[in-house]
């Protein structure tokens, strides 16, 4: 079976019903995905499905042949991190970090398709991701600082092409 992990595609010969998180961190070797609860819990081991957030912990790659895999490792241009990314460091969002990987990439698919979030839409697009240190007041912060800075960014981009 061929996967599209980040623009790049994998060939994987394992058990069609093997879980996802363990070909992207076993087969592909990007290990920022997280494992934490391996129930559909805790949100560490997010990735995006053709821009949906989704627990590859709970998702067989048999369901995912054809769909575009992304991780965190996969947000970033090569030279520069993501908007959300950097703002992240910038407000020192993460405690212990481990399951910060899995807030991004929800921040992320939340932010690709709602230029700018209400409060609501942000605690529901991030309800299913926990974070055990308690970084949820920061993490909502950086939500609305990268949203403010990327919705300013399209509309530069508009005016100059405008
Ligand atoms: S490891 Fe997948 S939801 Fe917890
Ligand atoms: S930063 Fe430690 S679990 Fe979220």
């Amino acid at each position: 079976m061929i996967l599209k992990i980040n623009n790049q595609s994998l060939e994987v010969d394992v058990d069609p019903a093997t879980p996802l998180l363990w070909v992207i961190r076993e087969q592909a070797g990007l290990t920022g995905t997280k494992f934490g609860c391996g129930i559909g819990q805790c949100g560490s081991c997010t990735v995006q499905l053709d821009g949906v957030a989704i627990r590859s912990c709970l998702t067989p790659i048999q369901a995912v042949a054809d769909k575009e895999i992304t991780t965190i490792e996969g947000i970033a241009s090569e030279t520069e991190l993501h908007t959300i990314q950097r703002i992240w460091i910038q407000e020192q969002v993460p405690q212990c970090g481990y399951c910060q990987s899995g807030q991004i990439i929800s921040a992320h698919a939340l932010l690709t398709k709602t230029t700018l979030p209400t409060d609501e839409e942000i605690d529901q697009a991030m309800s299913g991701n926990i974070c055990r240190c308690g970084t949820y007041s920061r993490i909502k912060k950086g939500i609305k600082l990268a949203a403010e800075e990327l919705a300013g960014a399209s509309t530069i981009n508009l005016e100059n092409n405008g």
